[in-house]
């Protein structure tokens, strides 16, 4: 049972398929940092959701690594919250499987993110890709987190969660917390600096459209140099009639940390040059020195292997009380 002071369990994790952009720091990673406090944060690496597409062995293991280091040098505190890699705590794997029974092929189906993806690889539609869902099921069940701060895309894997928590509960008896997407009060969208029509997107064919985190300052400033505007003059955020400019509006005022109408009042009547110029500057001096921490700590292997140690050790935990539950209330013989 909770304690009335009890802080609500957050969970939330991100797989390390390529390196993060200045859109997974402004709609997830920011937020992450600053929930610390006010929540009990689990964050988790989703290295076993990575596989369900094509991933090189040694791009998995350095992409793992490179993301822990990044969250600890943007302000991860694994003292504060629980920070682990998935395939640390294999609880994820066992759940998943007895979440599968509970689970209706039809509604697995049904998985917008399934539909799309398997028809962007059809040469790859595996059953992992199928129950990927299920998997992140698993992930949020097993620390009864009731808030899953997620995207828009991944809201309707959280409503499954729930569907099959309530299903189990309803079979059995009380097991799972029923857990909500929750789009935190801090996150901002941040668009391509070539499509600003569409979300920042590593996948784009144009290389100038995503900014990574990890990008030199001679990149960023020349991306941010050939950024989309309009032929209009003005700096103003208006997303229907002017997207470009408001992104970067919406970037400069997440990396200068100020409000968009702070920063529009800063940039009242300066030129578009002098604007992105000024937009990829703050974006340099915010990075600065968390890739300098990010290097240290990937440096560091020793302290890196006792992060994922101790994380891991507290998720295990955690997660073997929930799992215990569920394979005494399905039958399975106890030792
Ligand atoms: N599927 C999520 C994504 O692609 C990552 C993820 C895995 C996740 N397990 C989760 C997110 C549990 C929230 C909760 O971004």
């Amino acid at each position: 049972m909770t304690e009335p002071t009890a802080k609500k369990v957050i969970f939330s994790a991100v797989k390390p398929t390529g390196i993060p952009t200045l859109g997974s720091y402004a709609g997830a990673l920011k937020n992450w940092v600053a929930m610390q406090d006010e929540y009990d944060c689990i964050y988790c690496v989703a290295d076993l959701h990575s596989i369900t597409v094509a991933m090189v062995p040694a791009d998995l293991r350095k992409n793992t690594l490179d993301m822990l280091a990044m969250y600890l040098a943007l302000g991860i505190d694994p003292e504060k919250c629980t920070l682990f890699v998935q395939s640390h705590v294999s609880a994820h794997a066992e759940l998943a499987w007895v979440l599968n029974c509970y689970t209706q092929f039809g509604e697995a189906k049904r998985m917008t993110q399934f539909k799309e993806k398997s028809k962007k690889a059809p040469d790859n539609v595996n059953v992992g890709l199928f129950d990927y869902p299920v998997l992140m099921a698993a992930d949020i069940l097993l620390y009864g987190a009731e808030c899953v701060p997620v995207g828009q895309d991944q809201k309707q894997h959280v409503e499954l969660a729930r569907n099959i928590a309530q299903r189990f509960n309803n079979r059995y008896s009380p097991t799972f917390v029923l857990p909500e997407p929750f789009m935190p009060k801090y996150g901002a969208k941040i668009c391509g600096l070539q499509n600003p029509d569409k979300k920042m997107s590593k996948s784009d064919d144009n290389p100038h459209d995503c900014v990574y985190l990890t990008d030199d300052a001679d990149t960023i400033m020349r991306k941010f140099k050939a950024a989309v505007t309009d032929s209009d003059a003005s700096i103003k955020y208006d997303r229907a009639n002017k997207p470009g400019i408001s992104n970067l509006l919406t970037i400069y005022s997440v990396f200068a940390k100020v409000s968009v109408e702070q920063a529009e009042k800063e940039f009242a009547g300066c030129g578009y040059a002098q604007f992105k110029k000024r937009v990829g500057e703050a974006v340099c001096e915010f990075l600065r020195p968390v890739q300098a921490e990010c290097r240290r700590i990937l440096a560091d292997k020793s302290y890196l292997q006792s992060v994922m140690k101790t994380g891991a050790e507290k998720a295990a935990y955690l997660a073997r009380k929930t799992l215990s539950k569920v394979y005494r209330k399905v039958g399975f013989v106890q030792i």
